[in-house]
């Protein structure tokens, strides 16, 4: 196994991540065994964190106790390999109940996922969790760039950073996804984030790309 980033791991064009629940998968991932530790496939048509990094990300921050606001977190494909990673607290924000129920199980069996049925589009309901080193978006909403922005601006520390899953076709189907990626980016950088990279993530999701951010400059947290 080779380390890609801290607890990302390659090994013969597959990507994983260190098994912190031994024995167990999520969502029918495979488990492998090497030396004396487990593994998880993740799954880059599963996910499109998996499918960023196979598409070539560049810039991934999280280390050993890092934290998480994760937005969007659905039954938790995504967020339980970000368990994986990192010890630190995944706050994983979902607001369909039935999503829920999954999510909650999830979060029974590992210790650093605290599932919150919110609404992303109302931060200050979550105002009380702790400033974290990454936010991560994917909730398919066309104002998914503006909840991003604010949820940024409210927890993200000065040096984290925001990763937003944008869907081209919930913002508008009309227009070719390339130009809707150049005007959320544009959104962005008038609010004071630097764009670090646009990644496509066409073949694994159609009509997707990853916008990788981080503040222009390092700036003191604002309240809610
Ligand atoms: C595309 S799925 C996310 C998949 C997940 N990120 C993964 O990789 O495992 C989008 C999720 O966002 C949730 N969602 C959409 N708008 C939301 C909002 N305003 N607040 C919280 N959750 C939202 C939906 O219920 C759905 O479960």
């Amino acid at each position: 196994m080779k380390e890609i980033f801290y607890n990302v791991f390659t090994k013969n064009r597959l990507l994983y991540t260190l098994n912190q629940c031994p024995g167990q998968n999520v969502y029918g991932e495979k488990l492998v065994n090497e030396g004396k530790k487990e593994y998880r496939t993740w799954d880059p048509y599963r996910s499109k964190l998996a499918a960023t990094m196979f598409k070539g990300l560049s810039y991934f921050n999280l280390k050993p106790d890092s934290s998480v606001l994760y937005l969007g977190a659905s039954t938790g494909t995504t967020v339980s390999h970000i368990s994986d990673i990192t010890s630190g607290m995944v706050y994983a924000v979902e607001f369909s109940e039935r999503m829920m129920r999954n999510l909650l199980t999830l979060s029974g069996r590992r210790k650093n996922i605290m599932p919150l049925l919110l609404d992303a589009r109302f931060p200050e309901k979550y105002s009380w969790i702790e400033s974290v080193d990454m936010v991560y978006v994917d909730i398919a909403d066309p104002q998914e760039t503006e909840i991003a922005i604010r949820n940024a601006q409210l927890f993200l520390k000065g040096n984290g950073l925001l990763f937003i899953a944008v869907k081209s076709q919930s913002i508008d189907v009309t227009k070719d996804p390339s130009v809707i990626y150049k005007e959320e980016s544009e959104k962005l950088v008038n609010s004071d984030f630097k764009i670090l990279q646009t990644i496509d993530l066409e073949p694994y999701e159609k009509h997707h790309a990853m916008l990788v951010c981080s503040f222009v400059k390092n700036r003191k947290m604002t309240s809610p």
